[in-house]
């Protein structure tokens, strides 16, 4: 008995230990591709607003160019436009990084950046409550994946780019492999699709060419009108499910870093379609929100106090708040604070607020544990008013 269980441990350190699956040969790649593990867990624990979110990144857009767009323009006609929508900093990496895990710890890169196994994302939340989660990356090889990029195999162009995988950039999910198996690309959507296995939190990443990076917001809002048209009326997909349509940053770097979101689906009702929602919201918005619908814990980051999108805050109890300071017009969001992935001003590990409670909500027990001892040196106070590198808080 305790003969297997130690060998059962074993196995599990061995497989983590050695299982990187970073070469990008086409030769590693193939090889790794045949044993790669691909799992599709279901669940079906009901939400307050909505059952399913389906979380899509577009690249690099201004929100006026954007919303220009004729493709993007229909979709937020079929929703709610979030007219007063920020990424959080340049370049892509922390912004994806941020959207699960409540902080982009002072990433100013798009590096091979891994973050360290204590540090907790929307993955250990949701998987507290039973709620099935994966990602579906356009072109990724095969599941797990963890190379830092995947070219076009007859024309060489950027195609799966790591840096647009948030999942993939922490150690606490490529250190399980049954983590690594969700994290899959859009070959693999279509198969859970059809088999009606789609998790009930979901992000997907398009191609570099499909979201607009290598391309233009036209290639862009083409791709995501083709990819949901169908969607829309497909019940494996659309069953009490929102789908968040928005951009990892904007172009201009010297402008407010404001993005254009978009929410659809059938969660949303039918008084709003159409609508325009101008509170202020930025990618934390998309944990408090997950965290609102189902009653999940928090990170202790800046997911505590961001707003709940407020069509889903009616149902939640949640209250939605209004910038107050610094002003408004002195922030960018265009530059990282400091912190331990910044490559110009490095610092450790922010500790989360472990004592935070906000909306009825407190942290995980697991980063209670980990963390709770350092709470007094925590940047984090449950506040809207996040910090960027022109107005950073001293930790
Ligand atoms: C998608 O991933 C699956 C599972 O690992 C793999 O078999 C398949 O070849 C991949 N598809 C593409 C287009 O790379
Ligand atoms: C990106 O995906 C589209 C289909 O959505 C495909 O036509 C295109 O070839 C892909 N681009 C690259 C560079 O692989
Ligand atoms: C839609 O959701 C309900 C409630 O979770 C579930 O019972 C039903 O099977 C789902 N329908 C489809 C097509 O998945
Ligand atoms: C951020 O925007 C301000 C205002 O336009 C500009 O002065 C500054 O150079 C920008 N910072 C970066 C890093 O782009
Ligand atoms: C943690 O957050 C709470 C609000 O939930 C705040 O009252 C408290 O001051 C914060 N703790 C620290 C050490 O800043
Ligand atoms: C978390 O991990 C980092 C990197 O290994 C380490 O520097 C830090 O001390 C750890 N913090 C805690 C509370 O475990």
């Amino acid at each position: 008995m305790r003969t297997q269980i130690l060998t059962k441990v074993f196995l599990a350190l061995v497989t983590s230990a050695t299982a990187q699956n970073t070469a990008t040969g086409t030769a590693a790649v193939a090889a790794a591709a045949v044993t790669a593990k691909s799992l599709s867990p279901t669940s079906h624990v009901p939400g307050k607003a909505f059952d399913r979110i389906a979380i899509i990144w577009l690249e690099n857009t201004d929100y006026d160019m954007a919303l220009g767009d004729p493709n993007l323009a229909y979709l937020a006609k079929k929703g709610i436009t979030l007219s007063n929508h920020y990424a959080v900093t340049h370049p892509s990496e922390p912004n994806y990084v941020a959207s699960i895990g409540g902080d982009y710890l002072g990433m100013n890169n798009d590096n091979f950046n891994a973050i360290a196994s204590n540090v907790s994302n929307v993955v250990d939340l949701l998987e507290e409550k039973g709620i099935s989660w994966g990602e579906y990356q356009e072109n990724m090889p095969y599941s797990g994946f963890e190379g830092m990029a995947w070219v076009n195999q007859e024309t060489g162009a950027n195609s799966y780019v790591r840096k647009h995988n948030p999942a993939i950039i922490y150690d606490s999910v490529t250190a399980a492999t049954d983590r690594l198996a969700v994290i899959k690309n859009l070959t693999m959507f279509y198969q859970d699709l059809a088999a009606n296995t789609l998790p009930q939190w979901m992000f997907i990443t398009p191609n570099m060419t499909s979201d607009g990076h290598d391309t233009s917001v036209t290639v862009a809002g083409t791709w995501t009108r083709n990819f949901l048209d169908p969607l829309l009326t497909n019940p494996n997909f659309m069953n009490n499910t929102l789908v968040l349509i928005t951009f990892d940053e904007n172009h201009n770097y010297v402008i407010p870093n404001k993005i254009l979101g978009i929410l659809l689906g059938d969660a949303v009702p039918a008084s709003l379609v159409g609508t325009t929602d101008s509170t202020f919201y930025n990618h934390y918005s998309e944990l408090a929100t997950v965290e609102a619908n189902w009653g999940l814990s928090t990170l202790g980051r800046w997911d505590v106090g961001a707003n709940v999108y407020s069509f889903v805050a009616a149902k939640t109890g949640d209250v939605t708040r209004a910038w107050s300071s610094p002003p408004f017009w002195t922030m960018f969001f265009n530059l990282s604070y400091k912190g331990p992935f910044n490559t110009l001003s490095s610092a450790g590990y922010p500790v989360p607020n472990t004592t935070a409670v906000y909306a009825g909500r407190a942290v995980l027990q697991k980063i209670k544990d980990t963390w709770g001892a350092l709470v007094g040196d925590t940047p984090y106070d449950s506040r809207l008013e996040v910090p960027d590198g022109l107005h950073p808080i001293d930790y």
